[in-house]
């Protein structure tokens, strides 16, 4: 299944909620496009996952679920590993070695960290503060070449390339440095409520984002209501942030450029346009939901999946975390 003359793709999603359409159309619908031309490894991040409290069933079933969705979003197990990240030890080991080569200062950096922890100022932990290094050990363990994520995750992208090249600056040639790999459409989806923002699974207000599991009738009921504006023009705009949203939306979903929606839409109003955002979205997630559906009914499959994936994974896991343990100076076992 490894071609040693493709490159190698790595990305994750945390299993900390049901996935929004941010999610799909920043990230996991690439993933399984580029499965013919690389060599694809996608994670189910849950150590990740628990910078945030989690309810421990909760997090059990989300992270089958992330994982019948990946297969529903188009990744073949057959094509691609898919893998938990709590079942590659490799992960914390590598993650606590580049936190010695990590700068508080940098860390202190990071707009995530600082959201976040406004969001959940009772939590604070110091994991949410490490959670750029663990990502870093995610993408460097498997030599990762590009990084397909959402422009949110820009940042951490570059606190992984910055971490990679300190530590061949020391060592020598140990990490591939990794890029990000962004979509040219849909890089970053803006909450329907609140379109100056993100939209994000953990929004208070669930008018804000499009499940990959809602039914057709709620997607359609959030587009109707999305926030946008009284000039009645369908074009992107400064001013125009819900608008444009619903452009960038719609050009994702249908693969037309937001020019294209701009001229299909000429003359036209909002009346016309939010409900044709909301049917080219429910035609978009319909088959998703339903694939999700049946594969969530066999466990026994999604079981054989990840621990497949964990076999393959930890291989190659394993072989990085040797070559960084041998070049720092630990005795071998
Ligand atoms: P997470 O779980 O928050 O999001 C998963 C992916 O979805 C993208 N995304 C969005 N894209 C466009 N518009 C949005 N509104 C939107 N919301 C989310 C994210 O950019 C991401 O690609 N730190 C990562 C998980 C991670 C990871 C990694 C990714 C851990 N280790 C290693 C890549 C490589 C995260 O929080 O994703």
């Amino acid at each position: 299944m490894r071609d040693p003359n493709k490159q190698t793709i790595f990305s994750g999603v945390q299993p900390s909620g049901h996935l929004t359409l941010g999610n799909y159309l920043g990230a996991i619908k690439h993933f399984g496009t580029l499965q013919d031309e690389y060599n694809c490894i996608y994670c189910v991040v849950d150590m990740h996952a628990i910078t945030i409290r989690q309810d421990p069933a909760g997090l059990r079933r989300q992270t089958l679920e992330l994982l019948a969705q990946y297969i529903a979003c188009g990744i073949d197990p057959k094509k691609s590993i898919l893998f938990v990240q709590s079942h590659v030890p490799a992960h914390a080991q590598l993650a606590w070695v580049l936190n010695c080569y990590t700068m508080f200062g940098e860390m202190s950096r990071m707009t995530q960290f600082k959201d976040k922890s406004s969001k959940h100022a009772d939590n604070i932990n110091v994991g949410l503060f490490d959670y750029p290094v663990l990502m870093a050990a995610d993408i460097l363990l498997y030599q990762a070449h590009k990084v397909p994520v959402g422009i949110d995750q820009q940042q951490h992208i570059e606190i992984t390339r910055d971490i990679a090249q300190r530590f061949n600056g020391i060592y020598s040639d140990t990490f591939v440095i990794p890029e990000g790999f962004y979509p040219k459409v849909g890089a970053k989806i803006n909450s329907l409520s609140e379109p100056s923002k993100k939209m994000s699974k953990s929004d208070e207000n669930p008018n804000g984002y499009i499940l990959l599991l809602d039914k057709p009738e709620d997607i359609m009921r959030k587009f109707k209501r999305a926030v946008t504006d009284s000039d009645n023009r369908i074009i992107r705009a400064e001013g125009k942030d819900g608008i444009t949203n619903l452009i960038t939306i719609y050009a994702a979903a249908t693969g037309k450029s937001p020019e294209e929606v701009e001229a299909e839409f000429a003359g036209k109003g909002y009346g016309a346009f939010k409900p044709a955002v909301g049917e080219a979205v429910v035609e978009l997630l319909r088959p998703v939901r339903e694939t999700t559906e049946d594969l969530l009914k066999n466990k026994d499959y999604l079981e054989q999946i990840y621990q497949e994936g964990a076999e393959q994974a930890n291989a190659i896991a394993r072989r990085t975390l040797d070559k960084v343990y041998r070049k720092i100076g630990f005795v071998k076992r």
